[in-house]
């Protein structure tokens, strides 16, 4: 169970979704051998529509892995988009920029490699779309750059919200998880119940939030 939504429900939302193929197929089966997290089915496919819907020019991602969401985010853009991923991992940074060589986006793409709160508090781009993937514990402390770095009418969407359905319900909270849990549904609390701001939190994958201003 994903504890996310009914097993029945993710099966036929997955299968809905047509095969992988080419580098993607490629991306994930690598991920998956090699036990690397990488955005679910569902959520490639949510990243990929509203990326295609904003066209951004500039975005921001935290945590590259291997660089599979930020291709796929390049690619549905279909403007030649800025793209800067925030890694920490000098091994995962390594095989991204393989890929990015690989796949001809050594030009779009700029790494940084550090910790994505120090990172964001050297950055002063404004960016179209940002994209949350790292640091679960830590999105409530990235918030305030994000919003700073957020254009005028731009996107934050983050991943992993409802963290295995654990944001939702304390039943199924694993202990050690208790510090994320919190500061995750800290983020939330804030994202919704700012005037300034319109988030929808949407239960599928692991839970994804997107989050602009009103
Ligand atoms: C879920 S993976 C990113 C997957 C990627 N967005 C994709 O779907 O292809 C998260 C990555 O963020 C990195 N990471 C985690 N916490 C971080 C932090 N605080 N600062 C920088 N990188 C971090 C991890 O090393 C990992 O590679």
């Amino acid at each position: 169970m994903s504890g996310i939504t009914y097993d029945y429900m993710q099966e036929y939302l997955r299968s809905l979704i047509p095969e992988s193929s080419g580098k993607y197929l490629e991306l994930e089966k690598f991920a998956e051998e090699n036990m690397v997290p990488i955005v679910q089915k569902e959520t490639a496919k949510f990243l990929e529509f509203i990326v295609s819907m904003k066209k951004p020019l500039r975005i921001l991602e935290l945590g590259t892995a291997i660089g599979y969401s930020a291709i796929l985010m390049y690619e549905a853009s279909k403007t030649n988009p800025k793209i800067t991923t925030i890694e920490r991992d000098k091994n995962m940074i390594e095989l991204a920029e393989k890929n990015f060589e690989k796949y001809g986006l050594t030009e779009q793409v700029e790494i940084k490699e550090g910790e994505c709160l120090e990172v964001l508090e050297s950055l002063n781009e404004a960016y179209d779309l940002i994209f949350m993937d790292a640091g679960k514990g830590h999105y409530n402390h990235f918030l305030p750059h994000c919003l700073r770095l957020l254009a005028e009418d731009g996107i934050i969407v983050a991943d992993n919200v409802l963290f295995r359905g654990m944001v939702a319900t304390d039943e199924l909270v694993k202990k050690r998880k208790i510090t994320i849990v919190k500061r995750m549904r800290e983020y939330l609390d804030i994202v919704s119940k700012d005037k300034n701001l319109i988030t929808s939190v949407i239960p599928m994958g692991d839970g994804i939030a997107v989050t602009k201003r009103r």
